[in-house]
C-alpha cells in the first residue's frame, strides 16, 4: 500500500450537518478491488441518468491493472473506499482513445486512459474527482506519459467541469462503449485530450455553445473547433479553432 496524501474531509451526515474526517489517499492493491465494485455500484444506483456511467465490471479493472493501470483509492478514517479514479495503459490496444481524435501512431504509447471516478454522495463537494486527477497526472508524468485522454458524457456537467477545469479538451463527440462494430448502439460522449507537453495557443476563431447543444457542437468539432473551457456560471462551452488544430502532434 502506498499513501500518496493525507488530509481532512468533510462529510455530510444524513441530518444534512458536516463533519470533519481524516482521510488518505492511496494507490489500491488489487486485492481492494471488490471495494471498487462495491462503490462503484452504490454510486451507479444512486443516480438519476444512469447513462452517464459506464460501469466497470471485476475483470475489466482487473484486466487493466494487470497490464499496468492503477487504482487511486481515498479512504477514510475506517479505512472505507469512499472515492477512486482509476486510470489505464491502452498501448496500440485498438481501444485507444487516440484513435478517436487523431493521435499520431508514434503516440499512442504515450497515452494514459483515465477512466472512472467516483465519489459516494456523502463525500462529494470535497473536489476529490479534481485532487485525484492531480495526483495521477503528477505520477504519470513523472514516468513518461505525455497524453491524457478520457470520455466524459456531454450531459455529466460535475465531471465535464472538473476535467475541463484541468486542461483536457474536447477534442470529439462520438457514440462509445456499444456492442456493434460501428458503435451506432453505443452512447453519446466527449473524447477529452491534453497534451502534458504541448499548450495550444493563438486561436484563429472563438465560438461559444450553450453546454447541451450536441447538434451545434458536433457541427463545431467536425469543423476542427476545440472545446476549450465551461464556465460554471453561465453552463456555457468556449470551442476555439487554431491554425494546427486538426494536426495535433507533428514530430
Ligand atoms: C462527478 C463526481 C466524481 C464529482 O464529485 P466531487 O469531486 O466530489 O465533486 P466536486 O467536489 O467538484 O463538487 C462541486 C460541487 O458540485 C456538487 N456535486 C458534485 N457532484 C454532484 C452530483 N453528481 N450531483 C449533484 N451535485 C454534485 C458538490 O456537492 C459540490 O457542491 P458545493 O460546491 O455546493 O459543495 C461525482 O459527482 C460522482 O461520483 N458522480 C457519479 C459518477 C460519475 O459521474 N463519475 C464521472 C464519470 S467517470
Amino acid at each position: 500500500m502506498i499513501i500518496l496524501e493525507k488530509g481532512n474531509l468533510y462529510k455530510k451526515n444524513d441530518n444534512d450537518t458536516k463533519e470533519i474526517e481524516e482521510c488518505s489517499i492511496q494507490l489500491l492493491d488489487i486485492n481492494r478491488l471488490n471495494e471498487v465494485i462495491e462503490l462503484e455500484h452504490k454510486v451507479y444506483e444512486g443516480l438519476e441518468n444512469k447513462d452517464i456511467l459506464y460501469v466497470d465490471s471485476y475483470d475489466d479493472i482487473y484486466y487493466e491493472i494487470k497490464n499496468g493501470g492503477k487504482i487511486f483509492g481515498v479512504l477514510n478514517s475506517k479505512d472505507e473506499l469512499i472515492a477512486y479514479r482509476y486510470i489505464a495503459i491502452p498501448g496500440k490496444n485498438k481501444n485507444n482513445m487516440g484513435y478517436d481524435i487523431g493521435l499520431a501512431y508514434n503516440q499512442l504509447d504515450k497515452v494514459i486512459h483515465l477512466e472512472t471516478t467516483v465519489v459516494d454522495p456523502a463525500y462529494r463537494g470535497n473536489g476529490l474527482q479534481d485532487i485525484t486527477l492531480k495526483i495521477a497526472t503528477d505520477l504519470v508524468k513523472r514516468q513518461g506519459y505525455r497524453h491524457l485522454l478520457c470520455t466524459v458524457s456531454p450531459y455529466n456537467f460535475y465531471s465535464l467541469y472538473n476535467i475541463m477545469k484541468n486542461g483536457l479538451k474536447i477534442k470529439s463527440l462520438k457514440k462509445k462503449y456499444g456492442t456493434a462494430e460501428d458503435g451506432h448502439d453505443g452512447t453519446w460522449r466527449f473524447v477529452l485530450h491534453s497534451d502534458l507537453e504541448k499548450k495550444l495557443s493563438n486561436p484563429i476563431d472563438m465560438v461559444i455553445s450553450k453546454w447541451a447543444n450536441l447538434g451545434f457542437q458536433k457541427e463545431l468539432i467536425d469543423n476542427g473547433y476545440i472545446g476549450f473551457e465551461l464556465s460554471k456560471e453561465t453552463r456555457q462551452l468556449n470551442y476555439m479553432k487554431f491554425d494546427d488544430a486538426t494536426i495535433e502532434i507533428t514530430a
